[in-house]
């Protein structure tokens, strides 16, 4: 990366301890740097524990990290003045294990449901769906709720959902961990397929090794060594 050219994303000595129901602090993330450009690919690895999810929500400004900066273009995400609501609706994509889907609602509704809430206009809204209900395979379905579908039918609608909106940056927590290694490979080339070609940066948290060896880069975080904390430190953090 030219060292002349301000990075997309740049996370500068960032960690983040969460409180306990006994007052203390315990570490669940600890990470000194990192850079990353638009368009790529990203696998976060690590053992459960080593803060995975806890990175994912700090870039999708769910939880504000105790200390440390996550600048996207320059951009302090944390900054005084800068909106997280519209950070996440406008920009970020997010895949969760779990899938998330609303269940009441079809395959369409919940595209166009996220569609709506991140300020697509509904022409191209619609025509987007459509595209992505071909190219995810989906579209017989599109009128199916999320219980009719199989595991690796659900995952592909929560590929669509997260990708609807164009973000600029898709996190995707173990987006594969449900799915059976044929059906993981399949939501794994469409995702990376989708992200490389709209220049869209992926991070991807997964422990399974055939998928980190997909990844041109791997970040690999370790368990914090748990540590106790003082009062006169505890004063000091901030913490939401
Ligand atoms: N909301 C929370 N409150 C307190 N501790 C948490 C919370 N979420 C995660 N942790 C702790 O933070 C550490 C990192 O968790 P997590 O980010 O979920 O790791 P991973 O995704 O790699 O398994 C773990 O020790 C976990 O128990
Ligand atoms: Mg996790």
């Amino acid at each position: 990366m030219n060292a002349f050219v301000t990075p997309f994303l740049e996370i500068k000595e960032l960690r983040h301890d969460y409180r306990q129901p006994d007052g203390s602090y315990a570490q669940a993330l600890r990470l000194d740097h990192l850079l990353a450009a638009r368009g790529e690919a990203l696998a976060v690895t690590g053992p459960s524990g080593s803060g995975k999810t806890t990175l994912l929500h700090i870039l999708a400004a769910l939880i504000r990290p105790t200390c440390g900066e996550v600048l996207f273009d320059g951009h302090d995400l944390f900054a005084a003045g800068h909106s997280a609501a519209r950070w996440r609706s406008l920009s970020v994509g997010y895949v969760f294990q779990e899938m998330n889907l609303l269940p009441d609602f079809s395959v369409l509704e919940n595209l166009l449901l996220a569609a709506e809430i991140s300020s697509v206009p509904k022409s191209d809204a619609g025509e987007r769906a459509d595209s992505l209900l071909h190219r995810l395979d989906l579209w017989d379905h599109r009128y199916s709720r999320p219980s009719e579908l199989s595991l690796g039918e659900q995952q592909r609608t929560a590929v669509a959902r997260a990708v609807i909106h164009s973000p600029a940056v898709v996190l995707a927590d173990e987006p594969t961990a449900s799915l059976d290694a044929e059906n993981a490979g399949v939501v794994m080339d469409l995702l990376m397929g989708l992200c490389a070609e709209s220049q869209t940066l992926l991070i991807a948290a997964t422990h399974d090794e055939a998928m980190k060896k997909r990844f041109e880069r791997v970040v690999n975080l370790r368990r914090p060594v748990p540590a106790a904390v003082g009062p006169e430190l505890v004063s000091s953090r901030e913490v939401i």
